[in-house]
């Protein structure tokens, strides 16, 4: 793989200025945002007024912690346009998530924050190791999900090419991808892997490709899963990470030269780390619940949003700002099983660490007389399909996960082809236990 480290002439000063001079940013930044959503919106002049704390309480960063909460039912019950500090006529752009539960969330941004939202992700691009005049094939699904057109105004912004592709239609990405020869790739994992089966399907080597590097997220994926993207396409592959209620992607990006976390973007996004249970920030280094304050936001100012996303804090390295460790999952997507709590990436890792199996699975949790029980589906490589091979594997990878993860489940090797697979966003997890009343 090509050594694709930004020179340092090309990244933003903030970049790497001193953590000084972050947090005086920061301070100043925050103390705007607090004053422009109690000033513009109900909800936060009502609920600081509640809690007893007032804009000019802050004068500290650590302060920020007198200040309450936001979570997503608070977008639902401000549906749709309720938390915007602008009028309307203001908003230039509207996203929203899909709303498979209840209302959908939608989120607004003013051309400033277009602007910020640009300038974002062309700088998670640049750490990503994309430069100028380069060509980036974008599969994150296009229209309400902040993913495709997200990436689709920093790609821009950056001074590359963009391929608005969008997701679906997998035989034309693979088409594409070898006539345009793009070298970049931004798309979800699980796609990814999606698309990584089509080249194989047409007879090509994804290690022939243009792509130099892979910029994944929208959903958690793991070291283990960077390491089979690697050696599959002969690139390099990075996490970003980003929520619509935030801003969308470009919130926080790994650094190609390091691979060691993804640096959080500070200078427009505070990131604290919570005890999920007592609200309690935690202090760096310790894993908890993420949450966000927006500095700049105009169109949405979003003051300590609970991501629900688990990970946690650490010092930066090749930037000033600071990482946060991969996300493990939502705690949302937290499976407690007989007392254990499993997360789909702990299946994700040691499947991958399984010889025979491909790396598409899906949980299914039911109910076995009184107690709740877990499958794992998973298929077989072309070579291990046949019976023998299928038993030999899910043998070892029922082992794995009792012995490293902790819990006793039951595995289900396809065939080829039989695990369903994701062009955006897999669903992990599907829940067939009967609802409880
Ligand atoms: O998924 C924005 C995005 C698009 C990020 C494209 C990166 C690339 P939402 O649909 O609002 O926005 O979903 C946000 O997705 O709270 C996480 O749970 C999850 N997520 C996003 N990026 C990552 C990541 C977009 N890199 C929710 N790793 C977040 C793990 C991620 N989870």
């Amino acid at each position: 793989m090509k050594d694709l480290t930004p020179a340092k002439a090309d990244l933003d000063p903030i970049e790497i200025a001193s953590r000084d001079e972050i947090e005086a940013l920061q301070l100043e930044r925050l103390k705007w945002s607090l004053r422009h959503a109690y000033d513009n919106v109900p909800m936060y002049r009502k609920r600081f007024d509640e809690k007893g704390v007032h804009p000019d309480d802050l004068h500290t960063l650590a302060d920020l912690a007198k200040f309450p909460f936001t979570v997503k039912n608070d977008l639902r019950d401000n549906y749709p346009f309720g938390l915007f500090a602008v009028p309307r006529e203001q908003i230039s752009r509207i996203h929203a998530s899909s709303g498979t539960t209840g209302k959908a969330t939608v989120v607004g941004y003013t051309h400033g924050d277009l602007d910020v939202f640009g300038d974002m992700v062309a700088r998670s691009l640049r750490a990503s190791g994309v430069r100028p005049g380069e060509m980036v094939h974008n599969a994150y699904g296009y229209g309400l999900f902040t993913g495709g057109l997200g990436a689709h105004i920093g790609i821009e912004r950056l001074g590359a090419t963009v391929v608005p592709v969008s997701g679906g239609m997998t035989p034309r990405q693979v088409t594409l991808i070898e006539d345009f020869k793009p070298h970049a790739i931004m798309v979800t994992p699980s796609y990814l892997l999606n698309i990584l089966e089509e080249f194989h399907r047409q007879g090509l080597d994804p290690r022939d490709s243009s792509l130099q590097v892979g910029i994944f997220g929208a959903e958690p994926w793991t070291n283990a899963m960077r390491h089979e993207v690697e050696q599959a396409f002969d690139m390099h592959a990075v996490d970003i990470y980003g929520l619509s209620e935030i801003m969308g992607p470009g919130v926080a990006n790994e650094c190609v030269e390091t691979k060691d976390g993804l640096h959080v973007w500070e200078d427009h996004f505070y990131p604290e780390i919570i005890d999920p249970e007592t609200g309690e920030p935690v202090a760096d280094g310790e894993m908890g619940e993420l949450v966000f304050t927006t500095l700049t936001k105009e169109g949405m100012p979003m003051i300590r949003y609970r991501t629900r996303d688990l990970t946690r804090l650490l010092p930066g390295t090749a930037r000033s700002m600071r990482r946060m460790e991969k996300v493990t999952g939502r705690s949302d997507d937290m499976i407690i099983l007989r007392g254990v709590n499993v997360f789909p990436t702990q299946v994700e890792e040691q499947l991958m660490a399984t010889d025979g199996l491909a790396p598409h699975f899906q949980i299914e949790l039911f109910r076995d007389g009184r107690m709740d029980a877990m499958r794992v589906h998973v298929e077989a490589l072309p070579d291990t399909a046949d019976e023998a091979s299928k038993s030999a594997c899910a043998d070892a990878l029922a082992q794995r996960i009792k012995s490293i993860v902790g819990i006793s489940t039951e595995i289900m090797v396809a065939d080829p082809g039989g695990v369903a697979r994701s062009e955006g966003k897999a669903k992990r997890v599907v829940d067939n236990r009967p609802k409880e009343r």
